[in-house]
């Protein structure tokens, strides 16, 4: 065990001294000063002809970064680094890297490990199951310290609708579907997906909104997505319709949500994303009875996970084959 240790020890201080060889240096933003040993662990073992050090490391030249695994960049970083190759985003959404210096040559390539993507299913799901067995109201119950059954209806009875149907909504929606909802889910274009009823582009919103009772929001942010659950969206879903948010804050309109909640238009939110992260103290949502909030963990894998996926985009890059979930710039996601 002591020996190692050693081993590893003594291969990040390899990897420390590394970068003056200015071959393949990955520099990473996931996790903060803390995190660095760990992806330094998880690198040596895939990619151990890499050099791996932190983002804030005084010693870094920016001309040996090759790679980049990042979360959240400070504008301009980016295109700081001459010989950079690729972009790996820490996370399965790119709007942290919104910024118009980014380097057009360089591919960017969103999150997509195996395990974000059961994440995501598992988040779903529960959020769904819980609203539809009305645990947000058995809580509040409790909290008032009332002995109630409610009604509620069958899975059969109940319609979910699930908006984006990319790798995390059409694994979130194959989930659900599996416990038998009525499942419907919504992207930019059409899409066939078995036991899900299928709507696209902005034509198929108004329907898809119309038999929704549970909607789970799964789409990214971008300009176009910005803002469009607001009161209008609220008003096509019927009365008393739940809504799920996993993707990103900006996607609400948040005083609307708020309004949505108190007229009973909208009965609950299960709350991963907030346009302003952490949340900050004097949000309402913090203390709404129909409001359940979790601090943007939808979908989080491990870093051995998230660095597994990037070793493998990374080799599938130095190989010159086809990368996966590549970001594209002019679609916005
Ligand atoms: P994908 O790019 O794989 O899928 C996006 C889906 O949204 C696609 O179905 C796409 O349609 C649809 N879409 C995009 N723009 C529109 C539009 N204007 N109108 C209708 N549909 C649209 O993304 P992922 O599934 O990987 O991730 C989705 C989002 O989830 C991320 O962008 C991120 O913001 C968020 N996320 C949140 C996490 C959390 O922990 N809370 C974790 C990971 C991701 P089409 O299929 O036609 O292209
Ligand atoms: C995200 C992620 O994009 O955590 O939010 O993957």
């Amino acid at each position: 065990m002591a020996a190692r240790r050693n081993r590893v020890k003594s291969r990040h201080a390899a990897l420390h001294h590394a970068p003056d060889a200015a071959l393949s240096l990955i520099l990473v933003k996931s996790g903060g000063a803390a995190a660095v040993p760990d992806w330094q662990k998880h690198f040596a073992a895939l990619l151990p002809e890499f050099a791996v050090l932190g983002w804030d490391d005084k010693a870094v030249d920016p001309a040996s970064v090759t790679h980049v695994v990042v979360w959240a960049p400070e504008p301009g970083r980016l295109a700081r680094f001459p010989n950079l190759r690729l972009i790996l985003s820490s996370g399965a959404g790119v709007d942290h890297l919104a910024d118009p210096t980014l380097p057009p040559h360089v591919p960017v390539v969103r999150l997509g490990a195996p395990e974000a993507v059961a994440r995501m299913a598992e988040h779903v799901t529960l959020a769904v199951l819980y609203h539809h067995r009305l645990w947000h109201r058995f809580a509040d119950q409790q909290r008032r310290q009332v002995w109630d059954s409610l009604d509620n209806p069958e899975a059969h009875e109940r319609r979910v609708g699930i908006m984006g149907l990319g790798q995390l909504g059409a694994a979130s929606a194959t989930a659900v579907a599996r416990f038998g909802f009525q499942v419907a889910g919504w992207s930019r274009t059409p899409k066939a997906l078995p036991g899900v009823q299928c709507f696209a582009g902005p034509r198929g919103l108004k329907p898809f909104l119309a038999r929704t009772d549970i909607l789970v929001c799964l789409l990214p942010s971008t300009p176009e997505t910005d803002g469009m659950l607001n009161a209008s969206t609220f008003a096509m879903l019927p009365r008393g319709a739940t809504l799920v948010n996993a993707a990103r804050g900006a996607l609400v309109n948040e005083p609307d949500l708020l309004e949505a909640l108190d007229s009973g238009q909208v009965s609950a939110a299960a709350l991963d994303v907030f346009v302003t992260e952490p949340l900050p103290p004097e949000s309402r949502f913090w203390t709404h009875p129909m409001v359940t909030l979790t601090p943007h963990v939808a979908s989080f894998p491990g870093r051995a996970a998230r660095a597994r996926y990037c070793a493998q985009v990374i080799r599938a890059h130095q190989q010159g084959q086809p990368l996966p979930n590549l970001f594209d710039r002019e679609r916005g996601y």
